[in-house]
C-alpha cells in the first residue's frame, strides 16, 4: 500500500458492498449504510455495478463472505463471545448495524492508520456517530505487533474473541499472515473467517485474463496480491496454529447457497474462498 494513503481497494469492496443494495436489494446483505457511508447516489452505485460483466461475481463474494462471518460472530455471540475484532476492516459497517446491542461487547476495527483516519473522514462527512462500542485501533500487520496495540486500546486478551479477516490476506506476505494466526491462536476461544484465492492456474479461461489484468491493475495503486493458496496448504497452516475445527467454503458452495440472490450471476472457477476456523 502507499504510504500514508487510505486503501484503494477497501472503497472498490465498499462499492460492491453498495451495488449489491441496489440490483440485488441486499438480499445476501443488508446494509442500509453501504451507499450512505460513500456518499455516492444509487445511480453512480448502480454504473459501478454495470462497469464490468464480471461485477456480479464481486457483489457475490463480497456480500457472502461478509455474511458468513456475521452468522458465525451470531453463533459465537450467543455463546458469550463479547469481543469481535474486525482485521483490515476498510469501510466494513458491521460495527455500526450489528444486531446484537448487549452491554459490554466491543468491536475492534484494526486498519492502516491512513485508511482509518480516511473512514472517519467519511462516517463524519456522512453524520453517522460512531457507536460507543466501537474502538479503531491502527496497526501494519506488516509492521506492527498487532497484540500489543490491541491490548493497548482495552482488548482482553484473557476473554474469548470472534475475527473477522475479509478482503486482506492477499495482499499480506506469509510472515505477516503467520504473526496474526499465532497472535490470534494465543486467544482462548478464538475463531476467525477470512477469505483467500487459489493461485491463477486454478481459474477457468476468461476468469484467468481478467485476473491477470486485475493485478496489474492493482501493482499501479500499491496494492499487489502477495499470498495465495492451495486450499490443503491453508488447511495445514491453520493446523500448525492449532485451530482445529476448519470450514473451507469453495466459490461453487458460495454460488450455490446465495448465487440465486445476485442479478445475473456469472458462473465460473474464480478460485475464491471463505474459511471459518475455531482454535
Ligand atoms: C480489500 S480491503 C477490504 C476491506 C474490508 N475488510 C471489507 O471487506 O470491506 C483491504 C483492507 O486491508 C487493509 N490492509 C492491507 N494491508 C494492510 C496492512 N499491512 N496493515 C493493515 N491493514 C492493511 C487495507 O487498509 C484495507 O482496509
Amino acid at each position: 500500500m502507499k504510504p500514508n494513503e487510505p486503501s484503494r481497494t477497501a472503497l472498490v469492496v465498499a462499492r460492491q458492498r453498495a451495488a449489491h443494495q441496489v440490483p440485488d436489494r441486499g438480499s445476501i446483505l443488508y446494509d442500509p449504510f453501504a451507499t450512505k457511508i460513500l456518499r455516492e447516489d444509487k445511480k453512480e452505485v448502480l454504473q459501478f455495478a454495470k462497469q464490468h460483466p464480471l461485477a456480479s461475481i464481486g457483489r457475490l463474494f463480497t456480500a457472502a463472505r461478509s455474511r458468513i462471518a456475521e452468522d458465525a460472530f451470531s453463533s459465537a455471540f450467543e455463546k458469550g463471545n463479547r469481543q469481535i475484532v474486525i482485521l483490515g476492516a476498510g469501510l466494513d459497517t458491521f460495527a455500526l448495524r450489528h444486531p446484537h446491542g448487549a452491554p459490554g461487547i466491543r468491536i475492534y476495527e484494526v486498519d492502516h492508520a491512513a485508511t482509518q483516519a480516511w473512514k472517519l473522514e467519511r462516517l463524519a462527512e456522512a453524520q453517522i456517530a460512531v457507536p460507543p462500542w466501537l474502538v479503531f485501533v491502527p496497526v501494519d500487520f506488516e509492521r506492527d505487533d498487532v497484540g500489543e496495540k490491541l491490548a493497548a486500546a482495552g482488548f482482553q486478551q484473557n476473554s474469548p474473541a470472534f475475527f473477522t479477516w475479509l478482503g486482506v490476506v492477499p495482499y499480506l506476505t506469509p510472515e505477516a499472515i503467520g504473526g496474526t494466526l499465532d497472535y490470534m491462536s494465543s486467544i482462548p476461544n478464538s475463531e476467525v473467517v477470512f477469505d483467500y484465492a487459489e493461485p491463477p492456474e486454478a481459474l477457468s479461461g476468461e476468469l484467468r485474463q481478467i485476473e491477470t489484468e486485475r493485478m496489474k491493475q492493482l501493482e499501479k495503486i500499491d496494492e499487489r496480491l502477495v499470498s495465495r493458496f492451495e486450499p490443503a496448504a491453508i488447511a495445514a497452516i491453520l493446523r500448525a496454529h492449532g485451530f482445529c475445527a476448519v470450514e473451507d467454503i469453495d466459490f461453487q458452495a458460495i454460488a450455490s447457497r446465495f448465487g440465486g440472490a445476485v442479478q445475473g450471476v456469472a458462473t465460473g472457477q474464480t478460485g475464491l474462498h471463505v474459511v471459518h476456523a475455531k482454535h
